[in-house]
């Protein structure tokens, strides 16, 4: 599997009459190995939560339950939104990558993994700030 850019990805899912399981393997089905783990839930219908970019962190986005979307601009004029709606499939976001994450179901339950540890200092949470870093690459 090759990741280029923020793209969705479709995850092993097995099933019996016991009921249906999602395996997620870092560095196997995600390309990097799983630092830290949360979850975002109880977000209203009209909260945009996110609105940052991040220096080292790639992140896989889930939604386990409900449904949510994630935009993403990649500061160079280029834009794409993810529908999050099936356990099943996820976001891959790359570090450097601004995003947003809104129209929360009321049941959403929005994994999210991560390459990193948390560090508050390598988080972007200033659009014109994120376009500086991006062009002067
Ligand atoms: P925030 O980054 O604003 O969440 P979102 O990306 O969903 O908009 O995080 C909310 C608060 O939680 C903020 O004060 C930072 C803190 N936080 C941690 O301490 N550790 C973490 O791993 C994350 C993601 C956030």
């Amino acid at each position: 599997m090759k990741f280029v850019g923020a793209q969705m990805l479709e995850f092993p899912e097995v099933g019996d009459e016991r009921g249906k399981m999602v395996i997620v393997e870092g560095e196997l089905d995600i390309p990097f190995d799983i630092k830290r783990v949360f979850y975002i839930y109880g977000s209203d219908a009209d909260v945009v939560r996110g609105q940052h970019a991040n220096r080292k962190s790639e992140f896989v986005l889930i939604n386990v339950a409900g449904t949510s979307k994630v935009k993403v601009l990649d500061g160079k004029g280029n834009e794409a939104i993810f529908v999050l709606n099936r356990p099943h499939t996820g976001v891959y976001l790359p570090k450097m990558i601004w995003k947003d994450m809104y129209d929360f179901s009321e049941d959403s339950v929005l994994l999210c993994l991560s390459s990193e540890h948390y560090d508050a200092a390598e988080y972007i949470r200033n659009y014109d700030e994120f376009l500086q870093e991006i062009n002067n690459k």
